[in-house]
């Protein structure tokens, strides 16, 4: 079974099949269009992955850049975000080492990548969180505001973040940097009930697979947040 590590490096293709399958009811775009008037506007975006969040608004903003630390999942991006090419600038980033850009963003988002940051890095909680805000800010200007999308989790009854260190940086989120908190479904509508336990299992592990193999459906739930407000 692949890492998540070589699913991004290697395996953006299936990457893609299971995000097609979420969100079927399209509930994200409209929450990010309720917070957020994107016309005209500065992005930089973190963890872009091949693309799907920045499709979300690219069409409405004015200039986006977009970090991460795959090159094989930019290059994805590129590709599906070839209509907006004009205004989008590709970079190779990590998000706890990214470059002061030239001009300041209106927006920082992220969607379920800082969240990566937290679980696998090595240092406390709260010092990475200090490195993530501290890479954010130094290219959204004064005013600006940041969005940051993480898992609530999947196949579960009740939003609930899936690891101990997720549910101190989503607590940190709202009562250290005061950011504004939204819940969302973005259930998955897969083919079949085999598929959605075949393409769940591989990204996230062989349980999740035995787990949605005894659902039997292919529609699965799961749960987002998403933070917002100015960075603090
Ligand atoms: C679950 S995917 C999300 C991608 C995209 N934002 C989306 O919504 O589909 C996580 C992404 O974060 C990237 N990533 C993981 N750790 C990272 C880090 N430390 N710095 C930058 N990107 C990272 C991965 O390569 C992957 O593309």
């Amino acid at each position: 079974m692949a890492t998540m590590h070589e699913i991004y490096r290697r395996h953006r293709v299936e990457y893609d099949r299971l995000i097609a399958a979420e969100d079927h009811l399209r509930n994200l775009p409209a929450l990010l269009h309720r917070i957020a008037d994107w016309r005209g506007r500065r992005v930089v975006e973190a963890g872009t992955g091949t693309g799907r969040v920045t499709e979300l608004y690219a069409e409405a903003a004015s200039h986006v850049v977009c970090f991460e630390r795959e090159a094989h999942m930019l290059d994805a991006a590129r590709v599906k975000l070839s209509a907006h090419s004009h205004k989008i600038e590709y970079r190779l980033g990590d998000n706890l080492d990214l470059p002061a850009l030239p001009e300041m963003a209106d927006i920082f988002i992220e969607g379920w990548s800082w969240g990566h940051s937290i679980v696998e890095g090595s240092g406390s909680v709260e010092a990475i969180a200090r490195r993530l805000f501290a890479n954010a800010r130094q290219n959204l200007g004064g005013g600006g505001t940041a969005i940051l999308i993480e898992t609530l989790g999947t196949n579960q009854d009740h939003p609930k973040a899936p690891h101990p260190r997720l549910e101190e940086f989503y607590d940190r989120l709202q009562a250290t940097h005061r950011l504004r908190q939204e819940i969302v479904r973005t259930d998955y509508l897969f083919p079949s009930a085999q598929d959605a336990a075949e393409t769940l299992g591989f990204f996230f592990g062989e349980p999740m697979r035995q787990a949605v193999l005894e659902k039997g459906s292919p529609a699965i739930p799961e749960w987002t947040g998403v933070w917002h407000g100015p960075l603090s």
